[in-house]
């Protein structure tokens, strides 16, 4: 090796494995929380959450966006953000929407998941948890 080479990382064992975009099964990860609580406190099932996640997943899979290296739509516990709710969030950018209807959910599927652009109407303020 020269001194104008890139290191070999490949062969440095004691180097930790660094996390990458292109390394990830999925390319986009959609979590929906659809958690319900019997105490009267906010709940993302309480406002039509299970609903959204399967139209998303009906959704994706007509387009033909669901699949290894493509999008996968997940089902969530609480995410933290009840305020916020119904919730939720796309991976790897950690995307955070809120959404009230079909046509919202639509909508992510066909600007984010689809072509890549953050749908910035729907998004949740940073400060709102829960
Ligand atoms: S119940 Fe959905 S974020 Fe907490």
């Amino acid at each position: 090796m020269t001194s104008s080479s890139p290191p070999d990382t490949q062969s440095d064992k004691s180097a930790p494995p660094t996390a990458t975009v292109d390394s990830s099964y999925y390319h986009r990860h959609v979590f929906f929380c659809l958690n319900q609580r019997s105490n009267g406190e906010a709940c993302c099932a309480n406002h039509r959450a299970q609903e959204a996640f399967d139209r998303c997943k009906s959704q994706v899979k007509g387009a033909g966006l669901a699949g290894p290296g493509k999008v996968r739509v997940n089902k969530s516990g609480c995410l933290d953000r009840c305020a916020a709710g119904p919730v939720v969030v796309v991976y790897p950018e950690a995307v955070w929407y809120t959404y009230l209807d079909a046509s919202d959910i639509d909508e992510i599927v066909e600007s984010h998941l689809k072509n890549g652009q953050v749908v910035e109407r729907l998004l949740i303020p940073p400060h709102v948890g829960r």
